[in-house]
């Protein structure tokens, strides 16, 4: 509640630059126009960005089908993602991008390689081959576990030239987590290395495939890209080198007419229940959607150097590293390692180096660099920079105004984009020629989206007030379901409102309709802009033979946002000490990864439940906090447990 009302006091203003508007691709008469377009009819809108920006083999015969809750949009047009990617800007007008740089990509140890736009064509079609040549055919799922290496983009755009959806599990979840989502989507192929580089040393990839695939029948290949040089286990039959494939493949590859609703991608983010849900995404909405706010959002011009901070496991990669910097021909720049690593100032000086001109990250990141001290990006010229970018949690202002002051000299605007994975690209969002911003909230909807904020009636909140944040119309890059269960899907997302899609997120709405994203409402903790569960962690600990019960929630953090406190009731003979705290955080980076393990872990003998049996979260993210325990509490079952919790938080 306290950062609510600090943000709420929030009064600075800042109006976009006359300079930057002037060449901004979409300055305040341009966004208007989109605007009103997009409030009175958002699907004609979504078509002219579709003609726009993209590139159709076949033009679709309808815009949209809309069956509540599914949605099909430029139905009949045929399309491929790799095609808009990279053979377009080596054709007709474009041909000059030949040997623009698409991907300038630096691993942690300083090695370097740029690719440029008909190097990575050349690179994407020789892998599209060997998928081929491997027996992947049109709708059969990859899944790719890797570093952050120029092979994951290319892999990537290989899969979208023939139609064979990728599934990427991010290089840091464990086995188990890694087996579950290959076993879900029914992976024919995981593409993997031997590892990569973080925090200055090399980690493994391939014994933890290795672990994974021994329970996964549907696969049948393992690639492996040499990274690290770290001694692998080869599988006769079953492993294969990325080198010695990619050595005889050949370069000719036609991109495949896909239609515009052929799975893209699958992709696992969590829920409130054990199970991840894996997120669909099809073709040419998605495209549309990602190129469309990409240009706008990010002002994306041809010499730029855009770099977006995020791991190419999560949406933001997909989204804002790979397809819609591609898509729009820019230069998208790729980091192996962590920030901090060999200095505190490794990202100041890739920006410097590279000449970085927009800067896409994580409040979580600024807050860090906050943390770590003005000296170090003061140490380097950052004056390429000319726009920021804010995604994945709440800024808060004083990190906006850091960040604004530190980093961008006072001169970029900042655009703070709010979005999930299942929206697949940004929804509200800042359009930097046009908008004035407000330190800590994500401006206005998108043109064509339609986001407002519901009371629990399902009644649009007027004025000035806060609710629940919805969006009432489709859009091209929504989720088309959940891989595999239909049900979960219209559960999730369509059954709190009719026919409106429920975000899980709380927000308010201001007097001049700017959004303040106050975070998930939902059993789902942003622990540094990554979603995790409190049920799954609670089910990674209760698989555990020392633990009877085990209640999960979230505490504000200065740093991550959410740190992760677990109360658990051990088993009767077991002792709780510092042996078992160990155990357990070991046990949840077993099952899910080492995001997930708990900052904290305390011990009690009962959980406080409602008389049916409902764990009071409420009340332990109260305890958790350090707050007193507010609310109402007539529905706990046993007020004694209450007490005894108070009491462990006094020693
Ligand atoms: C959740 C989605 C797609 C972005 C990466 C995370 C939170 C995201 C913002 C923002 C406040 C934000 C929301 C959302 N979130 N962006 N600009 N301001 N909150 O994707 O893992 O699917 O998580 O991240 O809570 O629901 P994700």
């Amino acid at each position: 509640m306290a950062d609510i009302e600090s943000l709420l006091k929030e009064k600075r203003t800042f109006k976009p630059d006359s300079d930057f508007t002037r060449q901004a691709n979409w300055n305040k008469k341009t966004t208007n126009e989109y605007r009103k377009l997009g409030d009175s009819n958002p699907t004609k809108f979504w078509a002219q960005m579709a003609k726009e920006n993209v590139s159709w083999f076949t033009p679709w015969k309808k815009v949209l089908d809309w069956k509540p809750p599914f949605a099909k949009w430029f139905v009949g047009g045929k399309i491929n993602v790799s095609y808009n990617c990279l053979d377009r800007h080596l054709e007709g007008e474009n041909a000059w991008r030949k040997n623009k740089a698409a991907i300038i990509w630096e691993g942690e140890p300083g090695d370097t390689r740029v690719l440029t736009y008909a190097e990575l064509h050349r690179e994407v079609c020789k892998f599209a081959n060997v998928l081929k040549a491997q027996g992947v055919k049109k709708g059969d799922r990859v899944c790719l576990y890797m570093p952050m290496v120029p092979e994951l983009a290319i892999a990537m755009l290989a899969c979208t030239r023939i139609g064979a959806p990728h599934s990427i599990v991010f290089g840091g979840f464990s086995a188990d987590a890694l087996r579950d989502r290959i076993n879900d989507a029914e992976a024919k192929i995981v593409i993997t290395a031997d590892g990569g580089y973080r925090k200055g040393a090399p980690f493994a990839l391939k014994p933890t495939v290795d672990e994974a695939v021994e329970k996964t029948p549907s696969v049948d290949r393992v690639i492996v890209v040499k990274r690290t040089e770290q001694p692998v286990d080869f599988r006769a039959g079953r492993d294969i080198w990325w080198h010695e494939a990619m050595a005889e493949a050949s370069a000719k590859c036609p991109p495949a007419k896909l239609d515009s609703e052929h799975p893209l991608f699958i992709l696992y983010t969590s829920g409130t229940t054990g199970n991840p849900k894996g997120i669909l995404h099809t073709t040419g909405g998605y495209l549309t959607h990602v190129t469309t706010t990409h240009k706008a959002i990010f002002d994306i011009k041809d010499d730029d150097v855009y770099w977006c901070t995020a791991d190419i496991g999560w949406i933001t990669g997909h989204s804002y590293v790979v397809y819609g910097p591609l898509a729009n021909g820019a230069t998208t720049v790729m980091y192996e390692g962590t920030p901090a690593h060999p200095g505190p100032d490794r990202w100041w000086d890739l920006i410097e180096k590279w000449g970085v001109t927009i800067f896409y990250t994580a409040p979580t990141a600024i807050r860090t660099f906050i943390r770590l001290g003005d000296e170090h990006p003061k140490g380097h010229d950052l004056s390429s920079l000319r726009l920021l970018g804010s995604v994945g949690e709440p800024i808060n202002p004083e990190a906006w105004m850091w960040y604004h002051r530190v980093i961008g000299g006072k001169r970029c605007p900042i655009v703070d984009t709010w979005w999930q994975t299942e929206t697949g690209g940004i929804m509200i969002s800042s359009i930097p020629g046009a908008v004035e911003t407000k330190p800590g909230s994500a401006t206005r909807p998108f043109p064509g989206v339609h986001a407002d904020i519901f009371d629990e009636a399902g009644e649009s909140v007027k004025g000035d007030g806060g609710g629940f944040l919805v969006l009432k119309q489709p859009w091209p890059g929504m989720l088309r379901g959940i891989w595999g269960d239909p049900k979960r899907f219209k559960e999730t997302y369509w059954s709190t409102y009719d026919q409106t899609y429920f975000a899980g997120d709380g927000a308010h709405r201001d007097k001049n309709g700017y959004f303040w994203i106050m975070g998930r409402i939902d059993d789902v903790m942003n622990v540094s802009g990554h979603r995790i569960g409190t049920m799954e962690v609670e089910s990674a600990l209760v698989s555990s033979p020392d633990v009877a019960e085990a209640a999960v929630v979230g505490r504000p953090d200065e740093i991550t946002g959410t740190a992760i406190v677990a109360f658990v009731s051990p088993k009767g003979t077991t002792i709780p000490d510092d042996a078992l705290v160990g155990r357990l955080k070991k046990q949840v980076t077993k099952e899910i990864g080492a995001i997930a393990r708990p900052t904290e872990i305390r011990f009690t003998n009962a959980l406080p439940k409602t008389r049916s049996g409902k764990i009071m979260r409420r009340l332990l993210r109260d305890i958790a906090s350090g707050r007193e325990v507010g609310g109402d509490t007539s529905t706990l079952e046993d007020f004694s447990v209450l007490a005894k919790l108070r009491e462990s938080d006094d020693d």
